[in-house]
């Protein structure tokens, strides 16, 4: 049985959905990008790059007018001083990712973070070694753990253990993880693994794997590309030992837009943890004195390098004032009904033709990953032709994000549409 009935499989119908949606108005603080012939686009790639917020504009203006009026004092005298901007997003971050505060801080892109937490948190011993991540990892995470074994002197093809979907299967049953970090025991140095693979949309149990991880005595990063502004988090909670994230899928921070990064309270304050050390890290009272010996700030800002970008750090805020107000609670309630919506839609008029791969709400954040049966690069070229944007993953993966911040039920009605005339 479906929660939708008969009569929803309509414009009206999808109109009504609208009328019900307590997030709908969302729609209004955002630019959709149009064809060059000024026709509207339906925008299904917020996994990949989310749609610009309408007050970003203004927020960056605003930066450069105050570049222009101030020059070096804007540090001081702009509306948003410069010196502690970054700290503008920490507690929306906090909030984004269920942190503390201190333990949260907006800084650098994402790989590059993911390198600074394997620094301070894998330390490999001759008998504790091994990385565990995803199966169908993205290539620049299996780049950054291979390259961090290499660094301790380890072969990736021995330390870095790839976790096992069952033959035949694209996901991985959650319990044959808690499985796999039970048998790699106390070989395991670290686990890294995405909250919600990037290619299939299967999201994983993090609070069990956290535990799971400890009992070994491993540590547990995750990488929250996929996660942050999609799925409902409490990484303190849970005690993840750091996090990552990049900000410009669901948080709609713009590309290339300034990356997130979590460390649990359990390893602030320390001086002898290892960590790659900048000015930004050393204790704000002091930091203009200049002197040789670096004081760490007692926060996660303690792994910031360099002064930050500002106009990233601008574009961010304007997206992160709109997750404040919609709030995760309220965005993953609509997501998962918006894409139920979309999944019985795509069974009801494609079921010959495409298959869902992504696992059932409960397991998955907003994106649905279809797998085309017949002709798929046809297909995607096909939606595109008609002003559909999805993504395209090699050999027959479609990649469709009703991104629930400035999706609508009618959007996803028109875009079902379109499927069933491009497969026809
Ligand atoms: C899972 C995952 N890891 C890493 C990256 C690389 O991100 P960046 O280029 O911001 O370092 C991406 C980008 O899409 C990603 O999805």
């Amino acid at each position: 049985m479906s929660e939708f009935s008969l009569q929803q499989d309509s414009v009206a119908g999808a109109r009504t959905l609208d009328q019900g949606d307590s997030l709908h108005q969302f729609r209004q603080e955002f630019v959709f990008p149009k064809t060059k012939a000024g026709e509207n686009l339906l925008y299904f790639a917020g996994h990949s790059l989310g749609l610009m917020p309408k007050k970003a504009k203004e927020y960056v203006n605003a930066e450069l007018d105050d570049w222009g009026r101030h020059g070096v004092e804007g540090h001081f005298h702009a509306k948003y001083p410069w010196l502690p901007y970054h700290e503008n997003i920490t507690e929306s971050f906090a909030r984004l990712v269920g942190a503390k505060a201190s333990e949260v801080v907006a800084m650098n892109t994402l790989t590059v973070n993911l390198h600074l937490m394997m620094v301070s948190f894998y330390q490999p011993t001759a008998k504790r070694f091994k990385i565990l991540i995803e199966n169908n990892t993205f290539p620049s995470d299996k780049y950054a753990v291979d390259s961090q074994a290499r660094l301790h002197g380890f072969d990736p093809k021995e330390s870095i253990v790839e976790l096992k979907p069952r033959p035949g299967q694209i996901t991985v049953a959650p319990e044959d993880i808690e499985e796999q970090i039970r048998n790699l025991g106390d070989s395991l140095a670290l686990i890294l693994l995405g909250n919600c693979n990037y290619l299939s949309g299967q999201c994983f149990p993090f609070e069990k794997i956290a535990k799971a991880g400890h009992a070994v005595g491993a540590k547990v990063g995750f990488n929250l590309a996929h996660g942050a502004g999609n799925l409902k988090m409490n990484l303190h909670e849970w005690s993840a030992d750091f996090a990552v994230w990049c900000s410009y899928k669901y948080l709609n921070a713009g590309p290339g837009g300034i990356a997130g990064a979590f460390i649990h309270e359990n390893h602030l304050g320390k001086k002898d943890i290892p960590r790659f050390e900048g000015w930004w890290g050393h204790d704000k009272t002091t930091r203009f004195k200049m002197g040789p010996q670096f004081d760490p700030l007692k926060t996660a800002e303690a792994w910031q390098l360099s002064n930050p970008p500002i106009f990233q750090l601008a574009s961010l805020r304007a997206s992160m004032e709109l997750f404040d107000r919609a709030t995760m609670e309220e965005l993953r309630k609509k997501s998962d009904r918006l894409s139920s919506y979309l999944e019985w839609l795509l069974k009801k008029k494609c079921q010959n033709s495409l298959e869902v791969v992504t696992p059932a709400v409960g397991s998955r954040g907003a994106m649905l990953c279809v797998k085309a049966k017949k002709n798929p690069r046809q297909l995607y070229e096909s939606l595109k032709a008609k002003n559909v944007i999805v993504d395209f993953r090699e050999p027959d993966i479609l990649r469709i994000c009703p991104a629930p911040l400035y999706i609508s039920f009618t959007d996803v009605f028109q875009l079902t549409e379109i499927f069933q005339e491009a497969l026809a």
